[in-house]
């Protein structure tokens, strides 16, 4: 359905062509997606978007804290062109310690009673191991959704775990096994308002 955009054979760009501010320059090893990219490339997820929702009884989640400046960009291009309302909410599942999965997720801050009847889609920033998207997608179609479905801004394909059953309907990029910050990607709470997508470097989360 989407034709995400491949970058994982692409060089970083230099971030002395970019607008980063100094301090967060120093901690990172370039820039893999300038912010202008990313923003049209998630204007076309959101037409696309706008044409299966067009009428339905749409309730739209947004996965805490990483994808919330995704999501409020797609729904500001999904909106326009939907002729109801759409019902926003939002879900927080932990599974990271700074950059390691633990394996385990908890799932908080939905009343899942919402979920019953809707077209739900769930908006996620990055799908690494699948294990985050996967529980959390089995856990709603347990409430009866009308229908489920998936938008994720990355993809680190290659990191899949073999137990993950999660397919994205929506991708924007598939991205190499590297640690990115920015677009609202953190590493600990911190990079999140940088505009780009940017690589940390592994000194940083090696400390
Ligand atoms: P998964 O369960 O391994 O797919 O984990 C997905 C979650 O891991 C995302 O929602 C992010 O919070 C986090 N994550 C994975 N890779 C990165 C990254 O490169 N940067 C920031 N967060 C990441």
């Amino acid at each position: 359905m989407s034709h995400p955009i491949d970058v994982r054979n692409q060089q970083l760009y230099d971030l002395e062509q970019f607008a980063v501010p100094q301090a967060v320059k120093n901690d990172l090893q370039g820039i893999l997606l300038p912010q202008g990219l990313i923003d049209n490339r998630v204007a076309r997820m959101g037409e696309e978007i706008a044409k299966n929702y067009a009428y339905g009884n749409t309730l739209a989640i947004c996965v805490l804290n990483g994808a919330q400046h995704f999501y409020q960009q797609l729904l500001n291009s999904v909106f326009p062109s939907v002729h109801n309302d759409i019902q926003l909410e939002s879900i927080k599942c932990c599974s990271y310690d700074g950059t390691k999965s633990t394996g385990e997720v908890q799932i908080n801050g939905l009343d899942f009673t919402a979920v019953r009847g809707k077209n739900v889609l769930v908006v996620e920033d990055i799908i690494d191991t699948g294990l985050t998207l996967s529980k959390l997608a089995q856990k709603l179609y347990e409430h009866d959704p009308l229908s489920l479905e998936i938008a994720c801004l990355l993809d680190k394909r290659e990191r899949r775990n073999p137990q993950a059953t999660v397919k994205p309907e929506y991708t924007g990029f598939i991205i190499p096994d590297r640690f990115v910050v920015g677009y609202g990607l953190d590493f600990n709470g911190r990079y999140r308002l940088l505009p780009h997508l940017g690589v940390l470097k592994e000194e940083i989360y090696q400390k």
